[in-house]
């Protein structure tokens, strides 16, 4: 058994919803841990004595869960900041080239590796991530997770209609994808997800196929794009002219249900969003790529009133940073062009226990209550002298605050998995 001291932050439920409630803090905290699990979580003074016997190791900063990223590309962690285009033209520049690279498994390996670390650097501590076309991406992001103990979903992306040299087809799609789920199932802290890339680069036949994988799995995630750029979606309604919009393009293949995580949707309308929270799909919100590459501006406001899921995203390589904390700072200023207001507690949920929600693993990960998984993170408000400088004397919302607009890796003191220091 272990135990952490220090002063402790986690919002495991919505406060949109839930109220200040949903607010757990312990200015003097302790965290027990035993196998890799929280076991108790709380003030000091109330749990000191309970868990005298534990080896307890105090910690400097603000101790609050590891970040879960809801939407990223590890295979275009080297294409970061590529200049010039909006979503077609980049992917067709910048990205497909990048991803044929990955045939090679060797290359794929040390991307992987590559990525993982970083996350980790970030305090990333679950992903949920988009490889390639090649089963072999999956494999290499898999096996290197597996050697850091992360919480990592992850699939082989289905794109029949992809470029040459980046596609599957109808057959080698499913059976690659089902070979997958079957040789990872169970494995470490590793989920899959049946990962169409989006309705431009598949075939109504594949797309008809992941419905039917997602079906006969129900353990598996759905994870794809929607409703990004204008163009991709003109593009979407003159190739299925008998769907109603975007998103049911994907619901006509059973793609649509609890198990479904939309990037983007930025252009979503009332009724999808509302079809969405029906259905009980989550949305990735991933402001630093919608900017990036010009899509435009996803409304939180209008999710909430119709009751999505949302957690964060990255999206790197059309995301700026992997830096969770960052990209939080990013969906506030997308809030205030969009006339709402982002409050740093409920950021910080959606960046923790939301996100783990839309990605699945919401009762494993990311509210540190007992049971869950101790993946954790140290904030660090002295990390440079400007933070410093403007959370000195200043109120828990003004520092949380504070990390989000101008923190980034720098502000992680520590990252634990399941208790460990990585
Ligand atoms: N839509 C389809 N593929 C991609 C991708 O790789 N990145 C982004 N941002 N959008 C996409
Ligand atoms: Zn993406």
């Amino acid at each position: 058994m272990k135990a952490f001291r220090g002063e402790i932050l986690s919002v495991p439920a919505d406060p949109a919803s839930a109220g200040h409630e949903a607010i757990r803090h312990y200015p003097d905290g302790l965290l027990v841990v035993e196998d890799g699990l929280v076991i108790a979580c709380g003030a000091y003074a109330d749990l000191a004595d309970t868990y005298a016997e534990a080896d307890t190791e105090t910690l400097t900063g603000l101790i609050v869960p590891g970040f879960v990223d809801a939407h990223v590309h590890y295979p275009q962690i080297g294409s970061i900041a590529s200049h010039g285009e909006q979503l077609m033209q980049w992917l067709e520049r910048h990205i497909f080239p990048a991803e044929k690279a990955f045939a090679d498994r060797a290359h794929a390996d040390a991307t992987a590796a590559f990525f993982l670390d970083q996350l980790l650097r970030h305090g990333t501590t679950s992903a949920l991530v988009f490889a390639t076309v090649h089963p072999g991406s999956v494999d290499a992001l898999f096996e290197a997770a597996l050697q850091r103990d992360m919480r990592i979903v992850s699939g082989k992306v289905l794109m029949d209609l992809g470029p040459e040299d980046l596609r599957d087809t109808l057959v080698s799609g499913r059976a690659d994808t089902e070979a997958l789920i079957a040789r990872w199932r169970g494995r470490g802290r590793l989920g899959y997800a049946v990962t169409p890339r989006f309705a431009p680069t598949s075939s109504a036949e594949q797309l008809a196929s992941a419905g039917e994988m997602v079906a006969a799995h129900p353990d598996v995630m759905m994870h794809t794009h929607l409703s990004e750029n204008p163009g991709e979606i003109a593009y979407v309604a003159e190739r299925f002219p008998e769907a109603a919009d975007y998103l049911d393009v994907y619901a006509r293949f059973g793609l649509v249900g609890p198990r479904s995580v939309f990037a983007h949707c930025v252009h979503s309308d009332d009724g999808a969003l509302q079809r969405m929270a029906e259905a009980g799909a989550g949305i990735a919100f991933c402001p630093t790529s919608n900017m990036f590459l010009g899509s435009g501006l996803f409304d939180l406001a209008a999710a909430d009133r119709h009751g999505v899921n949302v957690g964060i995203g990255t999206d790197v390589g059309a995301g700026t940073t992997l830096s969770v904390l960052h990209t939080l700072g990013e969906a506030y200023r997308t809030c205030q062009l969009r006339g709402s207001n982002l409050d740093p507690f409920r950021a910080l949920h959606l960046a923790t226990a939301g996100g783990a929600r839309v990605i699945g693993i919401g009762d494993k990960v990311g509210g540190l209550l007992p049971g869950q998984e101790a993946d954790f993170i140290v904030l660090e408000d002295q990390a440079t002298p400007l933070l410093a400088r403007r959370c000195h004397g200043a109120s828990l919302h003004d520092r949380l605050f504070a990390l989000q607009v101008l923190g980034d890796d720098r502000a992680i003191s520590a990252t634990y998995l399941r208790g460990r220091k990585v």
